[in-house]
């Protein structure tokens, strides 16, 4: 569904943002930190973010937070990244119905630490008591994960019986994202210019802004210059006229 939210400016305001969180190692080597430094920056960086999008009118923020590849990398450094994860997901559990901040885990949640996936049924149960701005975190989370455990998923009903149609509408509702527009912004700060096997189903028609700024080093004014970026864009989703 096309965006149609405006602020002050007459800007567009996209519905949904989606976020690849680099250059927290690079932010944390130039001042001689280690790795983890840069993801705990980078995980205040988040919290910042979420709450400007809540408040810019943005309904949903869905980050990449670890994905099914960072198990590769030295284990200090993924046990920081699930300490950071496990951290966050408590304090969201005291402050989400306050701030109004629902929140999905999405992700191959079965590859999580039992105490996480406890934390994520509990995020789970907040959540579905009231409605408003939603943050998504991307945990053991990959593309093409999400699109094969989907079409386990749909094989599974199939073989048990369901044999109806297989459209768009009824794959996607096998997907993480479930019930979840489609991102209308991707930002990649961070200065690569790709994917990186995130959201692929869902960025079908998203608008990509990349910028050369770290993680860590980037502000609610960064996300406002993207959102401006974004508001200038002509969405033709494959027609020949602008919605
Ligand atoms: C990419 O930067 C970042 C990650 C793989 C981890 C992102 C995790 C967090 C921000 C912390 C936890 C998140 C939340 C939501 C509490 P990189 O390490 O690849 O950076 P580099 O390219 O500079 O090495």
């Amino acid at each position: 569904m096309p965006d149609r939210i405006y602020n002050a400016a007459g800007e567009r305001i996209p519905r949904h943002i989606a976020i690849i969180m680099d250059g927290n190692g690079r932010w944390a080597k130039k001042r001689g930190l280690p790795r983890t430094a840069g993801h705990a920056a980078g995980s205040e960086v988040f919290r910042k973010i979420a709450y400007a999008c809540r408040d810019l009118g943005v309904e949903y923020l869905t980050v990449y937070a670890f994905s099914t590849e960072n198990w590769n990398r030295p284990s200090d450094e993924v046990t920081a990244i699930m300490k950071l994860l496990n951290k966050y997901l408590h304090e969201s559990i005291e402050t989400m119905a306050r701030d109004h901040i629902r929140l999905r885990v999405m992700g191959d949640l079965s590859g999580l630490s039992s105490e996480l996936q406890e934390l994520v049924r509990e995020t789970d149960e907040i959540s579905a008591g009231y409605e408003g701005f939603q943050a998504n975190v991307c945990i053991n989370y990959g593309g093409r994960d999400e699109i094969l455990r989907a079409a386990r998923r749909y094989a599974e009903e199939y073989a048990a019986g369901d044999q109806s149609e297989l459209n768009e509408a009824r794959f996607a509702s096998y997907l993480d994202s479930a019930g979840i527009p489609d991102p209308d912004l991707l930002i990649r700060p961070g200065g690569e210019q790709r994917i990186s096997n995130f959201l692929l189903w869902q960025c079908a028609y998203a608008e990509f802004y990349f910028t050369d700024v770290l993680w860590p080093d980037f502000t609610v004014d960064e996300l406002k210059k993207a959102i401006a970026v974004f508001s200038q864009r002509d969405r033709r989703f494959g027609k020949v006229k602008a919605n």
